[in-house]
Formats: structure tokens, C-alpha cells, sequence
């Protein structure tokens, strides 16, 4: 691990955290690993600090940033009217790849919050994280790591590439062990409701409280999102993807058909059926059976299909169910919903 000051020195190394922990302290903006994807961490009472983060990134200003925080006392000066369910999701989850959405209070930035009257809040399953927190004494502010619009980062190059010179440092930890962020959970009504399926997934919280429900937006594009950040496009790769519903012959057709057309075809596929397909870039991602390393390569998968010049990627279709309900929500987005059915 270590960070790396962006604007000086490339090849020297600090002793990370605490330098890390100092820049924060200045109102520097710091990227640092955390268990689902790199975040971009700033102070979360400093308009200063916050407003750098929408600026690195071209971040639309009215899309709230989630605060990550490193002990419950800090949640009780963050937020109000915690409900009993988000207490005992807490309790099984925290620290962990969930988010909760309270009521606000204190002396949070506004910016943080683009002007709402909640906040979302995240204690992180990661040790430099955590003690980031802890050593800058300060709640962190932190979306991806990612350009606006490009894939989550899980791994500090990935941050590199987009973030190179318009940010104080990177912690290096790393890849990032589940690759897609966090589940975000509005928990200011008696039920709690799914604003964005992640790493903690829709069944595992219903065995802790039992109802939840999820934000209509996520079933039905005619709804507008809760979540303000789910209304933008994201994700996507440079050349188009649409996800194919089919079995791979079907999928092998439309390929052969792009061809013929002169088109440079890459194919976004699993271990189990990377063999199946002939195409000019084949990524697998992950395995069928255990959708959670889909998870964790999705992200490194899409930014790879930019390192090759081609005209359309099409990628396969996974089970709405455990981590898969991320994944499909992920992929949907970078395809700008675009699905063909076998039918
Ligand atoms: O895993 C993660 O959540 C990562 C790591 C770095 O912690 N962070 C992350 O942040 O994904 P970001 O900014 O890329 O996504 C935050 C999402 C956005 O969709 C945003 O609109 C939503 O959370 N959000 C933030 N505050 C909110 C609020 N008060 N009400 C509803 N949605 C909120
Ligand atoms: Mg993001």
C-alpha cells in the first residue's frame, strides 16, 4: 500500500495513511480503497473540500455524496430519527457494503447533501478506510472514485486513469474484494426501501427485518428515481453494449451478424461459457454459478473493452436474484437498457 501524490512525484512513496489523513485535514480531495469500489474522500463539513469532489469528478451538483463514517457516535452527529430496523440492519452489517438513508442534522456540508433533507451514511468493511477515518477525525464524504459517467473503480490504476492530476493522492489497497457499491436504503418511512441494489443483497435484509421494499424506479423506467444519482446514465463502456437474452447460439448469431456487417464485436461472457463464442475481444467475467465474481469483475471487465477499438460489445444476461440484482442493474445502465430477447 501507498499513496501517491498525483501532482508531484509519481514514483515516491508516503507513509500512506497518515499522509492521506493530513491532506484531508487541508481539504484535499484523497482517493482510498474501501470493500466495494475506490471512493474520493473529502471532508464532509467543508464546502471547500466537498465542492472539489463534484469538480474532479464533473459531478452533477445535485447529486448527493454518501458519508462514511468510522464509529456510531459520529452517525449520532450526522443524522436523526434512526428507526429500530436500521438499527438492527446496522448491528448484522455495519461495518459493511450498506448504506442508510436518515434524516440529517449538524454541521454537515450542504453541499454534501445537495440541498436534501436526508443524508446517506456508510460505515466501510475496510481497514485503511477505517482508519482513515479515524486518523483525519473527520466524517468523509466519498462517491466512487470514477470519472462521472465511467465504470466504479476497483483497483487505484482505474483511478489513476481517470483522476491523474485533479486529485491530492490515492491509498493503494489493492483490488477491492465485491466490485460493485454499496446497497443505498432510504430509512426515513416505517419500511425500508432499496434506492440501489449492492453488496448486501434484497434477501439478506429481509432475513434481518422482514419487509422491504424496493424504489419502483428500479422495476419501471417511467418512475423517477429516489435516489437522484440513479437517474444519470453510467458505466458505460466506450463502444455500445446491449445485453442478449438468449442461449449462445442465438447470441453467436447476432455476433456473426455484426461481423458480416464489418463491425468489431466484443463479447461480455462467463467462465462456464467463454468457449461458446468466436468474436474480436472475449472477456469473461466471473462465473455463472457464484454471481458474486461476476460482481467483482464487472466494473474491470467494462473499462478492458476500452482498450480495444470495437463497433458493439454485447454482453450476456444474469438472474435477477442475490448479487445479481446489482449486476443486472449495472449492466442495464451501461447498455442504456438496450436488450435483445431471443424471445
Ligand atoms: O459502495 C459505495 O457506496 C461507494 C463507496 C466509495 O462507498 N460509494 C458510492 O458513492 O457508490 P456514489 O456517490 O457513487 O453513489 C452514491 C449514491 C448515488 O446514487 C446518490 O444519489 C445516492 O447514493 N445518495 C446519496 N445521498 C442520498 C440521499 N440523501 N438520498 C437518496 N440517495 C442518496
Ligand atoms: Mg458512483
Amino acid at each position: 500500500c501507498w499513496t501517491v501524490d498525483m501532482n508531484k512525484d509519481l514514483s515516491r512513496s508516503y507513509p500512506q495513511i497518515t499522509q492521506a489523513a493530513n491532506l484531508l485535514k487541508q481539504n484535499e480531495v484523497v482517493a482510498f480503497p474501501t470493500e466495494t469500489v475506490y471512493g474520493l474522500g473529502a471532508n464532509a463539513l467543508s464546502d471547500e473540500a466537498v465542492g472539489k469532489i463534484y469538480q474532479a469528478k464533473g459531478r452533477p451538483s445535485d447529486n448527493p455524496l454518501i458519508v462514511h463514517i468510522s464509529s456510531l457516535e459520529q452517525l449520532k452527529e450526522l443524522s436523526k430519527d434512526i428507526p429500530l430496523y436500521a438499527q438492527k440492519l446496522m448491528n448484522v452489517f455495519w461495518p459493511g457494503p450498506i448504506t442508510f438513508v436518515f434524516f440529517k442534522k449538524g454541521r454537515l456540508s450542504n453541499k454534501v447533501t445537495a440541498g436534501l433533507e436526508t443524508v446517506a451514511v456508510r460505515m466501510p468493511d475496510h481497514p485503511l478506510a477505517l482508519e482513515l477515518i479515524k486518523q483525519s477525525n473527520l466524517p468523509l464524504a466519498a462517491p466512487s472514485a470514477n470519472l462521472s459517467g465511467k465504470p466504479s473503480p476497483t483497483a487505484a490504476d482505474h483511478v489513476f486513469e481517470d483522476l491523474q492530476g485533479k486529485i491530492a493522492g490515492i491509498v493503494d489497497g489493492g483490488r477491492t474484494g465485491v466490485g460493485v457499491e454499496s446497497t443505498v436504503l432510504d430509512c426515513t418511512g416505517e419500511v425500508p426501501i432499496i434506492l440501489r441494489p449492492g453488496g448486501i443483497t434484497k434477501e439478506q435484509i429481509e432475513e434481518v427485518v422482514g419487509a422491504v421494499e424496493a424504489d419502483q424506479a428500479l422495476i419501471n423506467e417511467a418512475f423517477t428515481p429516489k435516489s437522484p444519482g440513479m437517474k444519470y446514465a453510467h458505466y458505460s463502456p466506450e463502444a455500445p453494449l446491449t445485453i442478449i437474452e438468449g442461449d449462445t447460439i442465438f447470441f453467436q448469431k447476432l455476433i456473426d451478424e455484426a461481423r458480416l456487417n464489418g463491425k468489431r464485436v466484443g463479447v461480455l461472457t462467463t467462465e462456464e461459457q467463454k468457449h461458446f463464442y468466436k468474436a474480436d475481444l472475449i472477456i469473461a467475467c466471473g462465473s455463472r454459478s457464484q454471481l458474486d465474481t461476476v460482481a467483482q469483475q464487472l466494473y474491470d471487465a467494462l473499462r478492458k473493452f476500452n482498450e480495444q477499438q470495437l463497433d458493439c460489445i454485447y454482453s450476456e444476461s444474469f438472474p435477477s436474484e442475490g448479487m445479481g440484482q446489482a449486476v443486472m442493474n449495472r449492466l442495464l445502465k451501461a447498455a442504456g437498457h438496450r436488450v435483445i430477447s431471443q424471445g
